[in-house]
């Protein structure tokens, strides 16, 4: 990679701490277009409050960010929006009694007028919710099923969709496997793909390890709120990104061996 090269986003030296706690000390983290990058750490790490800073949702003491090698500052989710970063949220913040079109469309509904009256244009919603679910491979047989009444993976690919139809340039999505059945878990894979090779970047938080070896580019590791490491994926295996979110090079048995076998520890 040149020195000239354009990181679509960049943050540097972002700290934030919440009382006692040092919940981000000095972190930094890059993603180049249609990256997936893979954010990994055990639980606390500080993954969803680092997430959050870029979506605009927590402002940090210190640190800064760039997006397409321009400073930007956000103090709240609508000036990320803005700024075309999208964050899907773990508890998807979907609306469980509007349908799949409603949701789609939560507040920025499209609308007609007759007698200079602004009527909802349902029509129009549900025909583009259509063609929004195909370009990214979403089956839902119907768009005005109620949310509450879909399985959890097609919950999350409304999420998800929803998220991509502001046509962002970055897409964060915290844990978005985490509940899902198998089959489900590779819908939202192909998601993740569909979008990612559309040009768009995207960070995955996760504690599927498996899953990062089948949709991420690189993984940045955090541990107790400070980067550890970064690997490319080809670079590196479950074992080793295990040993890194835990917080150790060797794990008891390895390094009794490398002892054993006379290499530096
Ligand atoms: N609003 C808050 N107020 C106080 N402490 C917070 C707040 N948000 C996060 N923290 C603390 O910051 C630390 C990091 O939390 P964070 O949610 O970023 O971790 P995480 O890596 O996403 O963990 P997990 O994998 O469990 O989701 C935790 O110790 C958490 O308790
Ligand atoms: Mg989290």
């Amino acid at each position: 990679m040149s020195n000239s090269e354009t990181y679509r986003v960049r943050m540097s030296g972002i700290s934030k701490r919440y009382n006692a706690i040092q919940t981000l000390d000095d972190v930094s983290l890059v993603l180049r277009p249609g990256e997936v990058l893979g954010l990994v750490g055990d639980n606390g790490a500080g993954k969803s409050t680092l997430s959050k800073v870029l979506s605009g949702a927590v402002v940090p003491d210190a640190g800064t960010i760039e997006i397409d090698g321009m400073p930007v500052t956000f103090t709240s989710p609508a000036e990320a929006r803005a700024a075309r970063v999208e964050m899907v949220y773990q508890d998807l913040s979907l609306c469980d009694t509007v349908d799949v079109a409603g949701n789609l469309f939560l507040g920025r509904e499209p609308r007609r007028r007759i007698a200079g009256i602004s009527f909802l244009d349902k029509k129009r919603m549900h025909e583009q919710t259509r063609q929004m679910l195909d370009r990214l491979g979403i089956v839902i047989a119907d768009t005005r099923l109620k949310v509450e009444n879909l399985s959890g993976g097609q919950r999350q690919s409304i999420a998800i969709g929803r998220a991509a139809s502001f046509e962002p340039s970055v897409l964060i999505m915290d844990e978005p496997t985490a509940a899902l059945a198998v089959a489900e878990v590779e819908a939202v894979l192909d998601l993740i793909r569909a979008v990612s090779a559309r040009g768009v970047s995207v960070i995955l938080i996760t504690h599927r390890l498996q899953d990062l070896f089948l949709v991420c580019d690189r993984i940045q590791v955090m541990y107790e709120g400070r980067n550890v490491a970064e690997r490319l994926i080809g670079e590196t295996n479950i074992e080793d990104v295990v040993n890194l979110i835990v917080g150790r090079k060797f794990n008891a048995r390895s390094a009794t061996n490398a002892y054993r076998d006379g290499a530096p520890a």
